[in-house]
């Protein structure tokens, strides 16, 4: 990343360091899932929850292939190859492979509750791991974390608007299937 990049990227992300920035995805993922189990309560529209999962997939996807592009290589220069940070990408492959398995169903689907379900308990399980484990240990290092921050707000934002521009071609979902979301490196 050039100056330019780096200030473009803290003008926009300002005070919010990594583990910030990662901790509130972390939320802001576990409301989306909290809104799934109110549509599942109210036994909702299909069509709400067809939207919502593809959010939470969307906001999954970015999530992923930050941490695996950027913050993670930076966590294990900080902390060294623990077996916290293996456990983490086996959770990542994990993830996508039911990431895939979701987005490959109808919310009229047999299961498909169940499935986001199972996704839901393996990103909180992750999500343990990662701010009870994984943060502690990085905030004792010597971790640039106000820089690495700004690096992945800045991802961040290119990320979104591949995302933008997939999530407009998926407003014409075929016959009930789910479209899927962009692959990538992750997660
Ligand atoms: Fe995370
Ligand atoms: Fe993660």
């Amino acid at each position: 990343m050039n100056q330019k990049q780096r200030h473009a990227a803290g003008s926009a992300g300002r005070g919010q360091d990594a583990i910030v920035l990662l901790t509130r995805d972390h939320e802001r993922v576990k409301e989306l899932f909290d809104e799934f189990e109110m549509l599942e309560a109210e036994e909702g529209g299909e069509d709400d929850k067809l939207d919502l999962v593809q959010r939470i997939c969307m906001e999954l996807t970015i999530h992923t292939q930050l941490e695996e592009e950027i913050f993670y290589p930076a966590a294990i220069d900080a902390i060294g190859q623990l077996d916290i940070m293996d456990e983490a990408l086996v959770e990542h492959g994990k993830a996508k492979e039911q990431i895939d398995q979701v987005v490959s169903m109808a919310p009229e689907d047999d299961y498909f509750d169940a499935e986001v379900n199972v996704l839901r308990d393996m990103v909180e399980h992750h999500v343990q791991e990662e701010e009870g484990k994984m943060f502690p240990k990085l905030k004792k290092s010597s971790i640039d974390l106000a820089a690495l921050g700004e690096e992945l707000n800045l991802r961040k934002q290119e990320l979104q608007m591949d995302m933008g521009m997939v999530e407009a071609s998926m407003r014409k979902p075929q016959a009930g299937r789910k479209p899927m979301p962009p692959q990538g490196p992750m997660p």
